[in-house]
């Protein structure tokens, strides 16, 4: 593979219109895997809004140009220039069809970007800028037309030939080959073209719009996985009725594909009627996916089915705008799934995500905006921030409107743009119209990276029987970007009384939405300091702050213990009441890592064993309760500190843990036995609870690995009819010190899932995440493993990604060389797969919060990549890390 030799930034600010338009492209595609031709016709225009007398400049890479016609006459090489990236004729007429022909060689395309081999097939990943390895082009958003498809193929090898849109011919040619014809109707940007060709079987539905339309629904697959289809198609219909019941949007071809492939960089692409699927994202089967991974795949399927509308018919103008399509159908897909299963348990789960996850990208050396304002390599800025914090900010749009306007909004939005590629303010400018609020400053959460911290203090006043609440912002600054301005944070929240109810609330001054005396009200903060004013507040109240997690921010208020046990026990919001047992962990926690790093033996306060306590003895629903009874995760926990306490962190989070099995043995043991399931598994919310809740109690029970508890694992792992419970006990036993169960528990997994390779991907991640020190040994040993590769993205974030994600105390490991095996890793998968190479690398460039020797380590790691030839992708990440 070539590697770029520009690494030069792209500015928001320099954007122009295209020199050109397309009406018509007609691609054909005589397939062959390393020789494989592509010849279009693209008939240009030139776009009156530029310059007459602009030259046309496509773009390509890794193409082999065989021949070049204007209007049917061939272009002598005088006429043109070719470069890595482009190619430019001066000139051309105003308008005219391009004829092109080249050659490409999708056997040893490993970036799994453009045109590419995933076992016996080929397809496409064009997002974002990879159609420009199909053909020349003007790759960019906002160049949109309508794509006539030809492929041509080996008819026993590739009886399946799929693309965009109707397919309208198809013949048999001679030495056994023959062709589709594929005419989507629906002018599209380059990035949502997709070709598929194999040897798969498909399985079939239908799905009736609300006006009528009988839609003809496909999943293909290797014939092997036909059985493992039924979930992602009910997924699929019921994310169809949910767009026409929520958002009034009906699909608008008469085929809808989605074909399941092996290796894929991202979980799914949303390709116009022709959706390609990481398998791990289609794929599964009680006995070989877990709940985790059907709530995913729910997910997923809707999320690109969403993106029919929020993304194909009104799209990005440019890629700076990316968060317009992915945050507002992030923000569709976790309404879906909230609506399908616990909407509580859905919105802890996100939050949780997102502040792990997305906070630590906020802080650390590749954080940006929402709307980025440069970039070397757009792919790197599929991010947290675009999606997760992207659909924070669109949730707050939505609870500013209320669901009646924000409907509306989105409605003025789909009409208004239908067939466009627009902006972000397009988007808010909808939203502004139907409502008449003003965005200016709200527009700040598209500009400023970085996550803004919230510090807030009371002061009650029994006397004037009133309560004050003073809410200071500030946003730290991010690299680039120093001077934070304050935003328009929507706090909403309740005040509860001591029995544990919510006030009437009564607000002297400031700026609020809802009525005086509810219950609950949205404060907007609009400045670096406002106190608001309750009145009638007849005794001290407990205030519930941020309900619902109203804004993405870090909330900061001196709760004592009291106040979080009131509020776990009391408060009407779940999200609130989860959050404040989260807080009362975190506090224990931090206790006991402060006596830890003293050299003190750490204790768990007993005021959370009481606490956990009653939760079991609550009646809170299965699901809930599992949520409740888990930890801070070790990642969460580092959040809490500028300097990680690595091994204090992990150390004492399993003391906790152990602390809280012995008191709460029986409660346990009892909660356990209550939520076994009989009869068939379902993938329903109610029964993913008890699940959950079951390998929850497991879990701590096995933490104190008394043999009756090993001997109910063990049988767990080999009778449970569903992966859910057969991982869930794996897990248990290889993270336990019983080796001889655990080799044999692998052993069995090994060879009775060794054909299936997303089943093999847990047995990978199991090992990786292994606390035994042996973990790096074992993961490199692992990496000769004949269902092991380097080219398989989902391989690699299998083994190597959970190793150096999620086995947090052994990839810091004092030695260092667990930053060494990373840098290894990713300096060898950059020559394949840059986008992989430069994702995996994000643990390493994160040492800004590691301690000073582990800096150190981590530094020369980076230098040693940096020192190397890198990919655009790696070169913009570790930059920045070295920055
Ligand atoms: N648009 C896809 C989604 O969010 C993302 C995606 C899929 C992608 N494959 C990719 C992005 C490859 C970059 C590169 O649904
Ligand atoms: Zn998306």
């Amino acid at each position: 593979m070539t590697q770029s030799t520009s690494n030069s930034v792209i500015y928001l600010k320099d954007y122009l219109a295209p020199a050109f338009l397309v009406q018509g492209v007609e691609l054909t595609f005589d397939l062959y895997p390393n020789q494989t031709r592509v010849f279009a016709n693209i008939q240009f225009q030139r776009n009156a809004e530029r310059e007459a007398s602009l030259p046309l400049q496509l773009h390509g890479s890794d193409l082999k140009l065989i021949s070049l016609a204007i209007d049917g006459v061939v272009l002598t090489t005088a006429q043109y220039q070719v470069s890595d990236e482009l190619l430019t004729i001066n000139t051309v007429p105003d308008q005219f069809v391009l004829t092109s022909e080249v050659e490409i060689d999708p056997a040893n395309n490993t970036s799994l970007e453009g045109l590419y081999r995933s076992n016996t097939m080929f397809c496409t990943q064009c997002e974002a800028e990879g159609f420009r390895k199909i053909t020349y082009y003007p790759d960019r958003p906002d160049v949109m037309a309508a794509f006539t498809t030809t492929v041509i193929a080996d008819k026993s090898e590739y009886p399946v030939l799929l693309s965009n849109g109707n397919s309208v011919k198809r013949g048999d040619l001679d030495n056994n080959r023959h062709f589709v014809t594929w005419q989507d109707p629906f002018r599209k940007p380059a990035y949502l073209f997709a070709l598929v060709a194999g040897d798969l079987q498909v399985v079939e539905d239908r799905f009736v719009t609300s006006s009528g339309r009988e839609v003809v629904l496909e999943i293909w697959v290797e014939p092997e996985n036909l059985t493992k289809c039924d979930h992602a198609m009910a997924s699929l219909k019921a994310a169809m009725k949910w767009d026409e019941e929520v958002y009034g949007r009906e699909y608008d071809l008469d085929i809808y594909m989605i074909v399941a492939v092996n290796d894929f960089n991202m979980g799914a692409m949303e390709n116009k009627g022709l959706n390609i699927f990481n398998s791990s994202c289609v794929l599964a089967r009680s006995d070989t996916a877990t709940d985790a991974a059907f709530q995913r795949i729910e997910g997923v399927v809707a999320h690109e089915y969403f993106h029919n509308w929020s993304g194909n018919r009104v799209t990005c103008r440019d890629w700076f705008q990316l968060s317009l399509k992915e945050g507002f159908t992030v923000y569709r897909d976790q309404c879906f799934s909230a609506d399908m299963n616990d909407a509580a348990v859905k919105r802890i789960e996100d939050v949780a995500m997102l502040r792990t996850a997305q906070f630590a990208e906020d802080a650390g050396p590749t954080a940006h905006p929402v709307r980025p304002e440069q970039f070397i390599e757009i792919s790197n800025f599929y991010t947290l921030t675009i999606y997760e914090k992207g659909s924070e900010v669109v949730r707050m749009i939505a609870n500013l409107l209320g669901e009646a306007l924000f409907r509306k909004g989105c409605d003025l939005y789909f009409a208004r743009h239908d067939g466009q590629a627009v902006t972000v303010d397009d988007f808010v400018a909808a939203m502004a119209e139907v409502s008449d609020i003003d965005f200016t400053q709200f527009m700040r959460w598209y500009s400023q990276a970085g996550t803004p911290e919230l510090q807030i203090t009371d002061q009650y006043n029994a006397e004037k029987q009133q309560y004050l609440l003073t809410f200071k912002q500030h946003t730290p600054a991010t690299q680039g970007q120093k001077d934070k301005q304050p935003l328009h944070i929507p706090v909403k929240l309740g005040l509860l009384n001591q029995a544990g109810q919510d006030m009437a609330l009564h607000l002297s001054e400031g700026e609020a939405s809802g009525a005086q005396g509810d219950q609950c009200r949205v404060l907007h903060l609009r400045e670096a300091t406002q106190t608001f004013v309750f009145e009638n507040v007849i005794e001290q109240p407990t205030p519930s702050l941020l309900r619902g997690f109203s804004a993405p921010v870090k909330v900061n208020f001196s709760y004592n213990q009291a106040q979080l046990l009131h509020l776990m026990q009391h408060d009407s919001d779940g999200f609130n009441r989860w959050d404040a047992g989260q807080r009362l962990a975190i506090d224990a926690l931090k206790s006991m890592i402060t006596a830890f790093n003293s050299g003190l033996m750490p204790i768990l306060d007993t005021a959370l064993v009481e606490a956990f306590r009653s939760l079991l003895n609550s009646s809170l629903s299965p699901a809930i309760l599992a949520e409740m009874l888990v930890l801070p995760s070790e990642a969460y926990l580092a959040e809490q500190y500028e300097v990680v306490p690595i091994e204090a962190i992990h150390a004492c989070r399993n003391i906790a843990r152990k602390t809280l099995a012995q008191g709460l043995q029986v409660e346990l043991k009892q909660c356990l036995q209550a939520n076994l399931l009989e009869g068939n598994y379902r993938p329903v919310a109610e029964d993913i609870g008890k699940r959950r809740l079951k390998n929850t109690c497991l879990a701590y029970l096995m933490s104190l690995e008394a043999p009756e508890v090993v001997d109910q694992a063990w049988q767990q792992f080999n009778q449970a009819d569903n992966m859910t419970d057969v991982q869930a006990a794996l897990v248990q036993l290889v993270h336990s010190k019983q080796d001889d169960k655990a080799d044999a528990a692998l052993k069995k997994f090994e060879s009775d899932w060794q054909q299936d390779a997303l089943v093999m991907d847990q047995w990978f991640a199991v090992q990786a995440s292994r606390p035994q020190p042996d973990a790096l040994a074992r993961v490199k040993a692992l990496m000769e493993h004949s269902a092991f590769s380097l080219k398989n993205p989902n391989k690699v974030r299998a083994l190597v990604g959970t190793y150096c994600n999620q086995n947090r105390v052994n990839f810091h490991s004092i030695d260092g060389h667990s930053y060494r095996f990373l840098a290894d890793v990713v300096l060898a998968l950059d020559k394949m797969n840059p986008q992989i190479a430069s994702r995996l690398i994000t643990p390493l460039a994160r040492w800004q919060k590691l301690d000073l020797k582990r800096q150190g380590l981590m530094q020369a790691e980076l230098q040693r990549i940096a020192q190397a030839k890198l990919s655009k992708d790696l070169f913009e990440v570790v930059n920045k890390a070295l920055a």
